[in-house]
């Protein structure tokens, strides 16, 4: 018997504490990759859904994996990676992280407060770096300008398949949304705009683009 198309996903915010209570982090709900994963769960694939937190069930039929931090994407993603045919990047990953962290509450200071951050891991680059031939990497791109031309450099930077460009700088559509309007590019030059739509209707045309002919449900 064939072995079943295995897809790995990445959703959600991640946080980087400063201390027990207090984090950066952004607005993403995680709805997105969610959609994505349920929509791939749907067409029969194994899914592996690594996510940061967010307040969304885990979607039928994806085993889910809860992470906080970038490094923790990272350490949870490795190990599922090498088997995946299909990884797909969504999550909205905090890029700096504080570069001094407390186990204890800090108490508040009189006066201003300066943060010194350093950068966190790139997940996506990460592991785009030890691809094997069979697999396709896809990531997403959250822009406010220049959305397709920054979406293109990110495709060729991070060595990427295909990228899903989106504009964040509408409200009601993208980050924290439920609707999205995207730019689905490959790196042959393809180019296949949709929306605005529902967030599963999203990620159905975008499995139809990135894996066509991999089982779309009746
Ligand atoms: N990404 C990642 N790890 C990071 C940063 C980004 O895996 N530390 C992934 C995201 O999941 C997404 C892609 O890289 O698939 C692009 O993310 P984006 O935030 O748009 O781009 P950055 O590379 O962080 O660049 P910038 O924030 O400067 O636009």
């Amino acid at each position: 018997m064939k072995p079943p198309f295995r897809c790995l996903l990445t959703a959600g915010p991640t946080r980087e504490h400063l201390d027990p209570v207090r984090f950066l982090s952004n607005g993403s709900s995680g709805r997105m990759g969610y959609a994505l994963a349920a929509a791939a769960a749907a067409r029969g694939w194994q899914i592996d859904l690594v996510s940061g937190p967010v307040a969304l069930a885990a979607p039928a039929g994806a085993t889910l994996h809860r992470v906080c931090s970038a490094a923790e994407m990272l350490a949870a993603c490795e190990p599922l990676f090498p088997a995946c045919d299909l990884f797909i990047a969504v999550a909205a990953v905090a890029d700096y992280r504080p570069k001094e962290s407390s186990a204890q509450k800090e108490k508040k200071r009189g006066g201003p407060v300066t943060l010194e951050l350093v950068p966190t891991v790139d997940v996506l680059r990460t592991l785009a770096a030890a691809r094997q031939p069979h697999q396709t990497i896809v990531g997403f791109a959250a822009e406010t300008h220049d959305i397709e031309a920054r979406a293109r450099g990110k495709l060729a930077d991070k060595r990427l398949d295909w990228i899903v460009a989106n504009d964040v700088s509408q409200p009601g559509l993208g980050m924290n949304a439920e609707a999205n309007a995207v730019l689905v590019l490959g790196a042959g030059g393809a180019r296949h705009a949709f929306g605005p739509a529902p967030k599963a209707a999203v990620a159905a045309f975008i499995l139809d683009q990135i894996a066509p002919g991999r089982g779309r449900p009746a």
